[in-house]
């Protein structure tokens, strides 16, 4: 609401008044207090993160102990910028407050766990899911339904708390999950598509038949694996 009244003509008027009445310090003190909830609750969905980021190395640690291997290949994780907060909250036509976003925007906290097997994705967001201070609020399989142009990966929006001086606070946080070879793909068509503007019919073609045929190798990769497991579980006893 003070960014319109700023951006109006009324504005300019205050806006002059403000230089000309205010020092310097007293503006930088104005803007550093508007900007403090949302610095805040940013800070918090950062906190967020770490809670959600330090599960799934937990999961990691322990399942490369019971069987040898890591099930993470990476980890990503990021804040939504205020830019892109304010630009999607402008598209849906929704008030810009802390309130507004908490409620409206599930993708704040986003994190993307890099997966070397297909089914590595089920086991741990199973795990995920089976913790007790993990909320599920949505899932979206689009392994199972993979999208129109052939984006795969595993959807879940979690509610995690995290523990403050002296309450909890409950985060939203956007978890996606992918094995190399669908964060490989979907790598390259992010940039395709938000680099460019290609809406050629061939080329969507030829990008989903990309997604098919990495999602067939991970498919043999995975029976490889269980190949594998079966010859080496004699020797193991
Ligand atoms: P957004 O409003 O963009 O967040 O979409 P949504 O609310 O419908 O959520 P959805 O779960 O479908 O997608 C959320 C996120 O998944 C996006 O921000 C991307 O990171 C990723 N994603 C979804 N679809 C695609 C796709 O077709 N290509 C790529 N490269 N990424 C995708
Ligand atoms: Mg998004």
């Amino acid at each position: 609401a003070l960014d319109d009244l700023m951006r109006s003509p009324i504005g300019e008027r205050l806006r002059e008044r403000m230089f000309r009445e205010l020092s310097t310090k007293e503006i930088h003190d104005l803007l550093q207090r508007e900007q403090r909830p949302y610095k805040e609750l940013m800070a918090y969905y950062q906190c967020a993160l770490m809670e959600v980021e330090t599960k799934f190395r937990v999961l990691n640690e322990q399942f490369s102990l019971a069987h040898d291997r890591n099930p993470i290949e990476s980890i990503k994780t990021r804040v939504k910028s205020l830019e892109s907060i304010t630009e999607k909250l402008n598209r849906r036509n929704l008030p810009f407050s802390t309130q507004s976003i908490e409620e409206n925007l599930t993708d704040i906290a986003g994190i993307r766990i890099i997966c070397s097997f297909r089914e590595d994705i089920y086991f741990l967001a199973d795990c995920l899911l089976e913790q007790d201070d993990i909320t599920l609020i949505q899932r979206k399989d689009y392994i199972e339904n993979p999208k129109e142009n052939g984006y795969r990966s595993l959807h879940l929006i979690v509610e995690v708390p995290i523990f403050l001086e002296h309450k909890k606070k409950m985060m939203k946080v956007e978890v996606q999950l992918r094995t190399i070879a669908m964060d490989f793909w979907a790598s390259l068509e992010h940039k395709l598509k938000y680099k460019k503007d290609i809406v050629s019919a061939q080329l969507t073609a030829d990008l989903k038949k990309c997604a098919d045929e990495s999602a067939a190798l991970d498919l043999k990769m995975d029976a490889i694996r269980k190949e594998i497991e079966v010859l080496k579980a004699p020797e193991a006893k």
